[in-house]
């Protein structure tokens, strides 16, 4: 781990990035962010609605802003779509350890494909969802400096984090 850096937590909707990232921080004694939870609470609006009022692209932008701002040092669930930016995933690798919670989408496909919290799961089909799956695979593997299997018990992806971290 990086001194002082954050850990950030990257991988496609359903990944577990934040209930991972919740006992990950509990058992690091480090603060833990969702930048999902941090843009509704400072927007005052939930996700859903901020992708029917104001679009996509300015989600993206609040969600890089607000990521950005976080203190040194913490556990940070990110949103699927975080590495939208290039220079987004620069300022991650400047600022900390970027971990790559995988699983296959079958699996992730089952755990959202009912959330209407997720406004992008909600409006695509499941064949085009599994192409943005594969697109970002790529994209999450080359950005992470470890990958961490997620299609098992949350404590064992945690186990496996706290030991690759050291
Ligand atoms: C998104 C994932 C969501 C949320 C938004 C967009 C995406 O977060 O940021 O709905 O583009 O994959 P989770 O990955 O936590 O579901």
């Amino acid at each position: 781990m990086k001194e002082n850096g954050h850990v950030f937590l990257i991988g496609f909707m359903g990944a577990g990035k934040s209930t991972i990232g919740r006992l990950l921080a509990d058992r690091l004694r480090k603060d833990f962010i969702d930048v999902d939870a941090l843009i509704v609470q400072k927007e005052n609006k939930s996700i859903s609605d901020i992708f029917s009022e104001h679009g996509e692209a300015f989600f993206r932008e609040k969600e890089a802003a607000y990521l950005k701002k976080i203190s040194g040092g913490s556990i940070i669930a990110t949103g699927g779509g975080i590495l939208y930016f290039s220079e987004t995933l620069e300022w991650m690798k400047q600022n900390g350890t970027i971990v790559y919670l995988q699983a296959p989408f079958s699996i992730l496909y089952e755990r959202i494909f009912q959330d209407s919290n997720r406004p992008l799961a909600m409006t695509k089909s499941e064949a085009s969802l599994k192409e943005l799956y594969s697109k970002r695979h790529d994209v999450y593997s080359s950005a992470a400096d470890l990958i961490v299997p997620t299609d098992c018990r949350v404590e064992e992806s945690v186990d496996l984090i706290i030991e690759r971290l050291q």
